[in-house]
């Protein structure tokens, strides 16, 4: 009963957001509040974001750039997700974040990200 409340509390939101890969290809899908945003592009099987540590903040391979226009209104970074993006592929001191580290909710309704070259 718990586990179901749970979903039923995860799934009543969603926001759009907006996966740009490298290339330029967009895919936008729902996400559920409460997800991540590198769970949305996972359970959405959207590549370029290999997310290897499972959303630990310990491997930056769920390295994306936010938007210009949505860098504001993105919840600010801790000091363990700062460390982990210099191991990440060409990190942008502006916009790069960890996927695995930002999660979904009303507010980033319209989110966009691209992703980079590669990962690592
Ligand atoms: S999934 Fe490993 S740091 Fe985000």
């Amino acid at each position: 009963m718990e586990e179901f409340d749970k979903r039923k509390r995860k799934t009543h939101a969603m926001a759009k957001i907006t996966y740009v890969e490298h290339g330029g290809t967009e895919h936008t899908v729902e996400v559920a509040s409460g997800l991540t945003v590198m769970e949305g592009a996972r359970d959405n099987n959207i590549p370029g974001i290999e997310a290897d540590c499972g959303g630990a903040c310990a491997c930056s391979t769920c390295h994306v750039y936010i938007h210009p226009d949505w860098v504001e209104k993105v919840p600010a970074k801790d000091d363990m997700e700062e460390d982990m993006l210099d191991f990440a592929f060409e990190p942008d001191p502006a916009r790069s974040r960890l996927t695995c580290q930002i999660k979904v909710t009303d507010e980033l309704d319209g989110l966009v990200v691209q992703m980079p070259e590669k990962q690592i």
